[in-house]
């Protein structure tokens, strides 16, 4: 494997974020590179070595890093001030077109983070329904909060519909409010919903879980079945939203929930999320329409932040122009199909999973549904090609390759010929080259 160059100034900070960070980081992602800068599809380390950009900052910077638009925007509203907690202009302005884009949003409430939002939207989804009661998907991540952290990834999952909670420091009485179903089975989630329709505030699931496309008629069924009892779906469009499409995965995939969190995109690369939905139940969130009794408080210092609402309106302009969708389709489409054909000649045990704006390979030839076949993959072999990829310029989260509008065929040619070589480097490796 090629070594990166790694200036002292580099080797130095490391140190530094070792001694003052847990574990030497952010807690997002390993140590061994600082990030200095970002301009298109393209990052920059503090040592000077370049990398195709599928990080994406974990997936804000759909329209590239530093889009002159997007700066634009922002470099206005910063002499004029960064944040004023009461309403600004931005972030009505930003609510106004997500009412108009995303098909379930009839009203809008900005909080910071996904985490939030995810959060907020069960919160008000027990309010409306008064019951306590979330049905989540296994392996379905929807943020840090207690509830979302039930089996989000289970070193050994346990029994359906008993969840197990991933994180330390977890009240064990979150276990007995939330219940957890296989993702892509529909029947069970149907039999789930129908003999707890009287416990259940809400259902919560990413629409694309993860990597894992929804099998036609999931969705459908979450929504009929939800329908039947006037129990809340709520769609966690916090990845997929402005993403998959303009009005998001709802419209993707033609199935509309109740609720939906926003976040990533919206913000422009700032700190910016939203639950969106149904004007009756985000009436909750307004304590003249609903009373004390039924009054969900929610209050955030920097909801609805001027420059990151300018930067999410500025990004939101960029997609909707002509073109923009169909541009990263077809570079995304590109590479997925490069890779999927590499691994094809190869033999590799491998399979290429995802939409052409979100994908990554899953390192086994069984068919992966759910979050239990994802189990099955060989990690040492997703360590090998992600390691390879990143000594050769290409820089991925550890499960996902995020395209951007600025992604180019320059970077798509890059990142298969970085492949090439992590396949090449196998052979050395017999370990690994079962
Ligand atoms: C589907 C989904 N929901 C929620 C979140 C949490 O968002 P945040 O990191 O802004 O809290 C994420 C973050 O990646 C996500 O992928």
């Amino acid at each position: 494997m090629p070594a990166l160059r790694q200036s002292v100034e580099e080797l130095a900070l490391v140190e530094t974020a070792r001694k003052v960070l847990p574990a030497g980081h952010f807690g997002n992602a390993q140590t061994e590179i600082i990030i200095r800068e970002g301009r298109a599809g393209r990052v920059w380390d503090m040592s000077g070595n370049e990398y195709v950009d599928f990080l994406l900052g974990s997936g804000p910077m759909f329209v590239g890093h530093c889009h002159p638009d997007v700066v634009a925007a922002t470099q206005a509203q910063i002499p004029k001030g960064t944040t004023f907690f009461v309403n600004n202009e931005h972030g009505i302005r930003l609510a106004e077109e997500i009412v108009k884009a995303v098909p379930c949003a009839e009203k809008v409430r900005f909080n910071s983070s996904g985490t939030e939002a995810d959060l907020y939207a069960m919160r008000v989804a027990r309010a409306f329904r008064k019951r306590e009661k979330i049905l989540k998907f296994e392996g379905g991540y929807h943020g840090m909060s207690d509830y979302s952290l039930m089996s989000l990834a289970p070193r050994r999952p346990g029994n359906f519909p008993v969840p197990v909670p991933d994180s330390a420091g977890i009240p064990r009485a979150v276990t007995e409010q939330v219940m957890i179903a296989p993702f892509n089975d529909a029947a069970t989630a149907e039999s789930m919903i129908a003999a707890h329709q009287d416990e259940l505030a809400g259902v919560i699931v990413e629409p694309f879980q993860r990597l894992l496309p929804p099998k036609p008629g999931f969705l459908q069924a979450l929504r009929a079945a939800t329908q039947r009892y006037g129990i809340p779906l709520i769609f966690d469009e916090v990845v997929t939203g402005f993403r998959f499409a303009y009005g998001g995965a709802q419209d993707y995939y033609g199935v509309v929930p109740d609720l939906c969190s926003l976040g990533k995109i919206i913000g422009g690369g700032f700190p910016l999320a939203a639950v969106a939905g149904r004007a009756d139940i985000m009436a909750h969130f307004d304590k003249a329409l609903v009373g004390d009794d039924g009054f969900l408080m929610q209050i955030g210092t920097l909801s609805g932040n001027p420059v990151a609402a300018a930067a999410g309106l500025a990004t939101l302009e960029v997609l909707r122009r002509p073109g923009a969708y169909e541009g990263v389709f077809a570079t995304g489409r590109a590479l997925m199909e490069g890779i999927a054909e590499q691994i094809r000649k190869a033999g590799l045990p491998a399979q290429v999973v995802g939409e052409p704006v979100l994908f990554d390979v899953i390192y086994t030839n069984t068919p992966v549904q759910n979050y239990r076949d994802t189990l099955r993959a060989d990690a040492n072999l997703q360590k090998h090609f992600n390691q390879h990829l990143r000594a050769n310029g290409v820089l991925k989260g550890e499960s996902k390759f995020y395209m951007s509008l600025a992604h180019t065929e320059a970077d798509v040619a890059h990142t298969l010929k970085a492949f090439a070589a992590a396949i090449e480097a196998l052979a050395q490796s017999p370990a690994l080259a079962k």
